[in-house]
């Protein structure tokens, strides 16, 4: 067994390059994530066989400094570089590699450098995989099966590599990975059964506990709404399951919407927890929907139930294909993305259609909500996407799409210079929808607190 330092602030990295090296090459790494404790090991002479340190940590060269302490206390262990921000890169002084997730190159370096032949590495059969949003490996602290990193961006690419074994430590590294740059996890197809029951049965355990407070919880309801997502993608079948997770999820996104005080916060506590947008705007579009519905003079309680619904299952056949690209933000941009496969295009074009019959094998759905659904891009057959929003759409299908319109404004608009105001949003909006019965839905969000 060899030894080695790895210096690195990234948590996926270091776990995929540790795991790697490990099985492949049997190389332990010790990882570090600043410069005073690399240091202090070099110091020491502890640094093992090899070291690999990213070419920058914290905007500063971190090869150059790892290379000067090596010289300084004249050490002779190879060096690898990940990256080519150092001064360092692409010398003599270094090994280079280029700064992605290529982590078959770093093995066969490392194997080359440590004078480990091919023979000596393992061959691994690589099963069939499936996607998982990081939102629902959140749920687990072990590794519920070995988990898998894709490592090339085109989607035909068969370039996956092992993450970890089945019972591997995952707690607290899913939320790191996110924070990172979003990464989507593999699990072999096999094994998604196992792991969506397991993993909808922590949710709605976690839920039920009493002491969980409401950042928590955003993030837990994320997780049961994508776990619903996969589920219906899978087989479009409202199954028990499906209809024990959405209908904790539905009643606590109320819950939520009830007690924030104003949109933005709701926004920023989202955002903090770094959902996607599907999820977002949904639970943002309901609350919008339900200020319209407080102040519109024929809305009731039941129809502010109603658009909860219809809200958590309106995009619910978009949560696979977001969870396969996740690159891609808004919904009507997806229609027009080349790396979407034509099977991928036609779920986009028919998912109004397609969650509205969902909805209607729901036991006791809301009466109309599956007309709603179907209608929530503006065309009566649930087909497409229109730009000319017109009149013969049932009511409670334009308060649910001026309330998306003013949460994508609002989205939108969130991160640029200038704060969103909400005089901007409303503006937008009605420059979008000219018609009257689109206008009076808009004149109930002056009110709305922002
Ligand atoms: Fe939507
Ligand atoms: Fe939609």
């Amino acid at each position: 067994m060899a030894t080695g330092l790895l210096v690195s602030d990234h948590p996926l990295l270091n776990d995929l390059y540790c795991f790697n090296l490990r099985t492949f090459v049997d190389v332990h790494l010790r990882v570090v994530s600043t410069f005073d404790e690399a240091l202090r090991f070099i110091d020491e002479g502890s640094q093992g066989d090899i070291i690999i340190t990213l070419s920058q940590i914290e905007e500063q060269d971190a090869g150059l400094r790892v290379f000067e302490a090596l010289e300084d206390s004249k050490a002779a262990t190879p060096l690898i570089v990940i990256g080519e921000r150092s001064k360092i890169s692409n010398t003599n002084k270094a090994y280079t590699l280029p700064p992605n997730l290529n982590v078959p190159l770093v093995v066969k370096k490392v194997a080359s450098i440590l004078g480990v032949t091919a023979q000596d590495m393992m061959k691994v059969d690589v099963p069939e995989f499936y996607p998982i949003p990081l939102s629902i490996m959140q749920a687990f602290s072990e590794s519920p099966c070995s988990v898998y990193v894709k490592v090339s961006k085109s989607s035909d690419s068969n370039d996956y590599v092992k993450l970890c074994e089945k019972g591997a430590n995952f707690a607290g590294k899913v939320q790191a990975y996110k924070e990172k740059g979003s990464v989507n996890l593999y699990i072999p197809a096999d094994q998604r059964l196992t792991v969506t029951s397991l993993a909808s049965r922590m949710v709605v355990d976690a839920l039920d506990d009493p002491e969980i407070d409401n950042q928590a919880r955003i993030r837990v309801i994320e997780q049961g709404y994508d776990i619903v997502g996969g589920l219906l993608g899978e087989s479009q079948e409202v199954t028990p399951e499906v209809v024990q997770i959405s209908k904790k999820c539905m009643e606590e996104v109320t819950n939520i919407v009830k007690e924030v005080p104003r949109v933005k916060n709701l926004l920023l506590s989202i955002l903090e927890n770094k959902t996607g947008y599907l999820y977002l705007h949904s639970v943002m579009g309901t609350y919008v929907a339900r200020h319209i519905i407080k102040e519109i003079s024929w809305g009731s309680e039941e129809h502010a139930e109603k658009l909860s619904f219809v809200f958590f299952f309106h995009d619910m056949f978009l949560a696979p294909i977001f969870s396969k690209y996740p690159q891609f933000q808004f919904e009507e941009d997806l229609v027009f993305k080349e790396e979407l496969t034509e099977k991928d295009k036609e779920i986009v074009i028919n998912h109004a259609r397609l969650a509205s019959e969902m909805v209607k094998t729901f036991p006791r759905c809301p009466m109309g909500s599956d007309a709603i659904i179907l209608q929530h891009h503006g065309m009566t057959n649930g087909m497409g996407f229109t730009l000319d929003y017109k009149d013969d759409i049932s009511p409670l299908a334009k308060v649910l799409i001026i309330s998306e319109c003013f949460v994508e404004e609002l989205i939108r608009r969130k991160g640029m210079p200038n704060e969103p105001k909400l005089d901007e949003i409303i503006l937008s909006l009605r420059e979008k929808f000219t018609k009257h019965t689109y206008k009076k839905i808009i004149d109930c969000l002056e009110t709305i607190s922002f």
